[in-house]
């Protein structure tokens, strides 16, 4: 008993659901794979002609796309539509971090799930493979079950759990190559069916012993599990970068040692101004959820813990940068090199950098900013939203404007690197670009205020050469 899928329909035109979908429709020339999402912004921008505006940067996408488009890669707005004609729906819309009501600040927010639930109940009218692609809490395929047969409509529904394990800067080749691929299901024919129609998908590109299969509860588990595990390497390096810079013993060179032994490993040791990205925090902080409503107090506390470091790291940068500049920034320029949470992405979502700068902001700071892919309009977002919310509900309408005044003064986003740091009190590199390795750091010598500062939040300068041009530069984890 088998099902062959030659269409699927993917809910969410975003990070996880464009590239993975472009992907599988370059695999699997066979199948018509249509992306829909109700942001006709981004349905456009994804339709667009000139490949240099999806709406996504990602290394290698705009290949893929330019290949599969149009052929059996489709981005629409007709969700009703892609929803009635496709044997397999995979759901890749956001799941945020709760903002109000019962689990604010920890739980995912799973209204837009819960919308495309609906929506999928409404429309369809023969037997469907539902993929939850989302990173979601254990038991929400419970929850989709649950709604999806609510209308008695005789349609059945069958739930997998894929969790995504892409990272953002190299999506296309994480897809490509993956270490993994994750499919949970049933224990039941039905549901053994629905397995191997998705194994079957992942066959055309992957081996058959890179995919993984599992139950539901596994594999959404397993999600959660994974990013708390690589954001806890990166906590738990920046812990010893603290004590680096006590002692005197250098973070890389303990990265390195560390992680030549094989039990380690050596990925996800490198210490920085702090993790950010969608999934870390908001992973973490859902998992920390799970385990106290089991009443886990003494797990949730351990996860707790990362996050807590992590604050603790982006904190302590900007400390460095105020106690440095002999304990004020008050109308001192600041360049920042970087703005997206890691390079190679224009994403900024949960980046140290816009922790780091409100910091310096609310010592009033003058903050210019250059980022190779990030929008002006992302930045002042950013921080508008950091404002939001530590102000909770009295952010209204006349403290937001006064606030965008304030920010409008001291926040300048820049072109070019060179400008930004024009006459600057210190730099801080808070993303890893490689382009900032290349720059002609004599001649920014030459533009800048003396004592000449660098704060490298990446380790990714050569800190003799700065020095010999005579820059003081403070990296994480050395003295
Ligand atoms: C450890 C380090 O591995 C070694 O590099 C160092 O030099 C000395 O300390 P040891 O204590 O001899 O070695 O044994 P190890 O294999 O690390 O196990 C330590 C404990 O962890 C044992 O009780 C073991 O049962 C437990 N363990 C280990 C687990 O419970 N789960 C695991 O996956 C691995
Ligand atoms: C992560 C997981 O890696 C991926 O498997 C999952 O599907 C989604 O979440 P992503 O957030 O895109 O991916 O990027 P990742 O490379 O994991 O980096 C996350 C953050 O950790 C970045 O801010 C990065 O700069 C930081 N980081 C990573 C470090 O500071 N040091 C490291 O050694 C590695
Ligand atoms: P991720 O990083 O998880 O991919 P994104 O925010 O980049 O998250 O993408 C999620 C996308 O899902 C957004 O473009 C959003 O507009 C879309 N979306 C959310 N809810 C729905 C829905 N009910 N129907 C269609 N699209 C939706």
């Amino acid at each position: 008993n088998t099902k062959k899928i030659t269409n699927i329909c993917c809910i969410g035109a975003g990070y996880v659901g464009g590239p993975t979908m472009a992907v599988i429709a370059q695999k699997c020339t066979h199948i018509k794979v249509t992306v829909v999402d109700l942001n006709k912004q981004r349905i456009a921008d994804w339709n667009d002609a000139d490949l240099d505006r999806l709406p996504i940067y990602e290394p290698g996408l705009a290949d893929v796309v330019a290949e599969a488009r149009g052929r059996n890669l489709f981005f629409s707005t007709d969700v009703d539509q892609a929803i009635a004609e496709a044997q397999m729906i995979f759901i890749s819309v956001n799941t945020p971090t709760k903002t109000y009501g019962v689990g604010k600040g920890m739980a995912a927010d799973l209204k837009y799930i819960e919308l495309c639930a609906r929506q999928i109940a409404k429309v369809s009218k023969d037997d469907k493979i539902i993929v939850e692609k989302s990173t979601l809490p254990v038991r929400t395929a419970e929850a989709l079950r649950t709604i999806l047969t609510s209308t008695g409509n005789g349609v059945k529904f069958d739930i997998l759990s894929s969790p995504e394990f892409l990272a953002e800067g190299t999506a296309v080749q994480d897809l490509m190559n993956p270490d993994r691929f994750l499919i949970g299901g049933e224990q039941t024919e039905s549901g053994e069916v629905a397995v191997q129609a998705l194994v079957d998908i992942y066959l055309n590109w992957v081996p058959r012993e890179n995919i993984i299969t599992t139950r539901v509860w596994s594999s959404e588990l397993s999600k959660l599990t994974a990013n708390a595990f690589l954001a806890q390497r990166v906590s738990s390096i920046n812990a010893i970068s603290a004590l680096c810079e006590k002692t005197g013993a250098d973070v890389d060179e303990i990265s390195r040692a560390i992680g030549a032994d094989s039990r380690i490993g050596a990925k996800f040791l490198k210490s920085s101004v702090g993790f950010g990205g969608s999934c870390f925090q908001k992973d973490i902080l859902n998992l920390v959820y799970l385990c106290q409503h089991f009443n886990l107090p003494e797990v949730a506390d351990y996860w707790e813990q990362v996050i807590k470091m992590n604050d603790y790291q982006k904190h302590r940068f900007a400390k460095n940068i105020i106690d440095s500049l002999f304990n004020t920034v008050s109308g001192k320029k600041i360049a920042f090199l970087g703005w997206a949470f890691k390079k190679d992405t224009n994403d900024t979502r949960e980046s140290a950098a816009i922790y780091v700068a409100d910091e310096l902001l609310q010592d009033r700071a003058e903050i210019h900013i250059y980022d190779p892919k990030v929008s002006k309009e992302q930045i002042f977002a950013d921080l508008c939203r950091c404002e939001e919310e530590r102000r909770d509900n009295l952010f209204d309408e006349v403290a937001k404007e006064t606030y965008c005044d304030f920010l409008k003064k001291q926040v300048v986003v820049h072109l070019d690197p060179y400008t930004a740091m024009q006459a600057a009190h210190a730099i801080a590199i808070l993303t890893e670009w490689d382009e900032f390795k290349t720059y002609d750091w004599k001649k920014v010598y030459g533009d800048v205020l003396k004592p000449a500062f660098i704060f490298d939040g990446r380790n990714i300068l050569d800190k003799k050469q700065l020095s010999d041009i005579g820059f003081e530069v403070e990296c994480i984890g050395k003295r």
